[in-house]
C-alpha cells in the first residue's frame, strides 16, 4: 500500500479522525496535556507499560508512543482478535468506564482496555499493547502514514 497523508492543522485537541492504510484504521488523536499527564498513572496497571514488545518502529520510545507527544498514530486494530477499539477520552468521572478510569481505548468485543498510548491493561484478552504503524513528519501540518 502507498503512503498515507494526514492533514493535523484542523485538529483541535482531544480529537481523533481515522485514516485507511493498508486495509487497516489508523488513529490520530491529538492529546491535551491533561492526557499526557495521566499516563504514568496507569503504568502500574498495565502489562507491557515499558513498550518492550516491539509493538512499534524502533523510534518509537517511551510511553508517550509518539514522535511528538500532542499527536499520537496508532493501528485501530485490537490485538485479541482484530476488533477496532473504541477511543474513550474522558478521565475519571466524567467517564463511563468508572471513576479511575485514565483514559484509552476500550475493545467492546471481549473487553479489552488500552491507556491514551494503546498499551493494554493487565486482565484484557488482548496480549500486546496496539501497534504503531511507521509513520513520519512531512511538515508541521502533515503526518505520513506508511
Ligand atoms: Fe478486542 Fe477481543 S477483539 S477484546
Amino acid at each position: 500500500g502507498a503512503p498515507v497523508e494526514v492533514p493535523i492543522d484542523k485538529l483541535e485537541p482531544g480529537q481523533q479522525i481515522t485514516v485507511e492504510w493498508r486495509g487497516k484504521p489508523i488513529w490520530v488523536l491529538r492529546r491535551t496535556k491533561e492526557m499526557l499527564d495521566i499516563l504514568p498513572k496507569a503504568d502500574p496497571l498495565l502489562v507491557d507499560p515499558e513498550c518492550t514488545v516491539p509493538q512499534q518502529p524502533a523510534y518509537i520510545k517511551g510511553r508517550e508512543r509518539a514522535i511528538k507527544p500532542e499527536y499520537f498514530v496508532c493501528e485501530g486494530v485490537c490485538t485479541h482478535l482484530g476488533c477496532s477499539p473504541t477511543l474513550k477520552k474522558e478521565i475519571g468521572a466524567a467517564s463511563d468506564m468508572g471513576p479511575d478510569w485514565p483514559g484509552g481505548y476500550y475493545c467492546p468485543c471481549h473487553n479489552s482496555r488500552f491507556d491514551l498510548s494503546a498499551r493494554v491493561f493487565k486482565g484484557s484478552p488482548a496480549p500486546t499493547n496496539l501497534k504503531i504503524p511507521p509513520h513520519n513528519y512531512k511538515s508541521d501540518a502533515v503526518i505520513v502514514i506508511g
